[in-house]
């Protein structure tokens, strides 16, 4: 992605890759702290570490290259300025040719209030992004999305689906930190739940090649919150089994759905959880602190002492 965005001019963090610690930790000598240190391969979301030190980057270096932390996604690390800012999500539906700006969410990736603790997949998310303004997804479609989508196909890769780029909002405007090719989890939740149009249309136009034609996308104004209920354990060693209570009371509340994520009913009947991130206690209202609310009066009636949430979900947006 990293070496796409240099040969279309997309703006991202400087970087190198490296298979080599001596070479990598050199590297670090000409840069400034913080240091992001990357594994190259899938991780799940995980394989991310910010050095605040010189001292914790060569310890990351040596985790990831010779330690293994991160299996053989780890062969190969890339090393990448620190961008300051707000990150966002951004999705966008492409068919090859044009692409139609979808919606944005935050995630919060880190595992413990206050962002503390281990990268996960995402812990809890909200849409819309106050950061995310009408200038920056203007700023995202001409920088990024659209030299992208033309970057492909002039390459020969036409790209057609859900194009999900993660962003750092900097002062000097949006950058990519990464893209995925499918809508996020947990940002995915909060959309569907703001989404008034029928989505599956706009998905057929996409593959048919003629999203230039597609409907309007419309979009309930209120705001949409997901609190991840996760087992314990996760993002390490999750602890699968437990049985969860409750989900049909959270259920009942009018503006909370729960989205079951890795849950398996045994043949006893019971919920069990069987999965890192088991649950995704979703709400909409007519503030964003009305969401906020109902998400976690409906993670209160969820009886599952096997899992744990985030107290502090949309904080940066209510702050
Ligand atoms: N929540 C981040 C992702 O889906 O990759």
């Amino acid at each position: 992605m990293k070496e796409f965005c240099a040969r279309h001019g997309v703006p991202t963090a400087e970087y190198k890759v490296f298979d080599d610690a001596i070479r990598a930790k050199a590297y670090l000598g000409d840069r400034e702290p913080p240091f992001v240190i990357k594994a190259d391969g899938l991780a799940a979301g995980k394989g991310v570490i910010i050095a605040e030190t010189r001292r914790e980057a060569d310890a990351a270096i040596d985790e990831i290259l010779f330690l293994r932390k991160f299996g053989t996604a780890g062969q190969r690390i890339v090393i990448e300025d620190f961008l300051p800012g707000e990150e966002a999500s951004f999705f966008a539906l492409c068919d090859g040719e044009t692409a139609i700006a979808f919606g944005a969410a935050q995630d919060h990736k880190r595992a413990y209030d206050g962002d503390k603790g281990p990268n996960t997949g995402g812990m809890g998310a909200y849409s819309p992004a106050p950061i995310f303004t009408d200038a920056v997804r203007e700023q995202t479609m001409e920088q990024i999305i659209l030299p992208t989508l033309r970057g492909m196909k002039a390459e020969g890769n036409p790209f057609v689906g859900v194009l999900f780029a993660g962003l750092m909002i900097t002062p000097a405007g949006p950058k990519l930190i990464e893209f995925n090719v499918r809508f996020g989890d947990p940002e995915c939740q909060t959309l569907m739940r703001r989404l008034k149009s029928d989505l599956a249309p706009v998905l057929l136009l996409a593959a048919q090649g003629e999203l230039a034609g597609a409907p309007k996308v419309v979009w309930d104004d209120q705001p949409a919150v997901t609190v991840v209920y996760a087992a314990q354990g996760y993002p390490d060693e999750p602890l699968k089994g437990s049985v969860i209570r409750g989900v049909a009371q959270a259920n009942d509340m009018q503006d909370v759905v729960v989205f079951h994520a890795g849950t398996r009913t045994d043949s006893d009947g019971l919920l069990r959880a069987d999965g890192g991130r088991v649950l995704n206690v979703t709400a909409t209202g007519p503030t964003l602190r009305d969401a906020v609310n109902s998400a976690y009066e409906g993670v209160r009636r969820i009886d599952w002492p096997g899992g744990f949430c985030r107290s502090d979900i949309a904080w940066r947006a209510l702050s």
